[in-house]
């Protein structure tokens, strides 16, 4: 069986910088994007090339759950190069394919993929589990037009990430802290994704790493972010990573009130009860496959449910 996908944080990782890249061995986070696109010059693409297959010939490092390489877009002409390079390395999980913008942009990746790696494909029954997954980033107003034919363009694709820069780039529109401006965007992503049944829905980076501040922005963000849908976020620095895995994953009485759901609606189904009442709101159907939703995300996320599930062990609808 396939390990759960869970990209709370998605940290970028230079492909060009020894010493990030040394780094990023060492750190506790869900889906590192090792960078060949934007963050490396043209000069140095195809030593980071190098420099990526080499640290993906290692064995894992323990606290990393996904390993993916962020390729540089099919427009660029680059991408075929950095495919043939990659696509060696034993342990690459996924690709952050940027520059999106049309289905044929993931047709082009799929067709390398399933040429060069046929027993990764999704649904292959030789190798069902370690598929090879895409990651496309949505970053251009044609980008949005073209979404239900970009999730519907591959069987590998898994998620979609917004990148903010670039899309801002492209309408010319002006950046505001309370990130309104991107609000018809992000929300199309999220719905596309959901739709499309995809497992990650990746928000916009926060670009304020360092200072005073920092922390309470990405915390917001990763608020605002939550509350229209994304699972996820993008993040360019280590001390991001934390707050991002934490803001996305069910909190402490979230947990409690779904495990006190699904404990007490057993005993409601076993008393012919569809509807019951916790704490005087309404429990129906849709409710407790929320609560279980909640549960089952817990456990992937590493939280202790069994404790909780201990201590309402006796919990009754009322
Ligand atoms: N991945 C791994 N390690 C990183 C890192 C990253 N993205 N960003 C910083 N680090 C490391 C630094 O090398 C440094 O290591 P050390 O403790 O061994 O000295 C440590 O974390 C602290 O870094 P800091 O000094 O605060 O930042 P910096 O000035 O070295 O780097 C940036 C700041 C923004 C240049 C860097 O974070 C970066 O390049 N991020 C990724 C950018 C990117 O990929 N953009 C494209 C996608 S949007
Ligand atoms: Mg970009």
């Amino acid at each position: 069986m396939a390990a759960p996908i869970i990209r709370r944080a998605l940290l970028y990782v230079p492909g060009s910088s020894k010493k990030m890249l040394n780094k990023s061995r060492g750190l506790n986070v869900d889906c590192i994007a090792y960078d060949l696109e934007d963050s490396v010059t043209l000069g140095k693409k195809a030593e980071a090339r190098q420099s990526l297959r080499h640290l993906l010939e290692q064995p894992r490092a323990a606290g990393i759950r996904e390993q993916a390489v962020r390729i540089n877009s099919v427009e660029s002409g680059l991408a075929l190069d950095d495919l043939q390079e990659v696509l060696k390395s034993p342990h690459l999980d996924a690709l952050v394919l940027p520059k999106c913008n049309s289905a044929s942009d993931l047709h082009f990746v799929t067709d390398m993929l399933r040429q060069a790696l046929p027993s990764r494909h999704p649904s292959s029954p030789a190798s069902p589990s370690n598929p090879i997954r895409i990651i496309a980033l949505i970053e251009s107003a044609k980008a949005i037009q073209n979404l239900p034919a970009i999730t519907a363009a591959s069987p590998y694709l898994s998620g979609l990430i917004f990148a903010a820069e670039d899309f801002a780039l492209d309408l010319s529109l002006t950046r505001t802290p309370g990130l309104t401006e991107f609000l018809y965007a992000r929300s199309a992503i999220a719905t596309a994704a959901r739709a499309a049944n995809l497992p990650s829905t990746i928000d916009l980076v926060c670009t304020a790493y360092a200072g005073a501040q920092a922390q309470k922005v990405l915390e917001e963000e990763c608020a605002n972010g939550k509350g229209l849908g994304f699972n996820g976020k993008q993040v360019i620095h280590p001390s991001q990573v934390e707050v991002c895995q934490r803001a996305f994953s069910p909190g402490e009485q979230e947990v409690e009130w779904a495990v006190r759901v699904v404990v007490a609606d057993e005993k409601a189904e076993r008393a012919g009860r569809g509807a019951w009442t916790l704490d005087g709101k309404m429990i129906d159907v849709p409710v407790v496959g929320k609560a279980r939703a909640v549960v089952e995300k817990a456990r992937v996320c590493g939280i202790d449910v069994e404790g909780v599930w201990e201590r309402w062990g006796d919990q009754e609808p009322e």
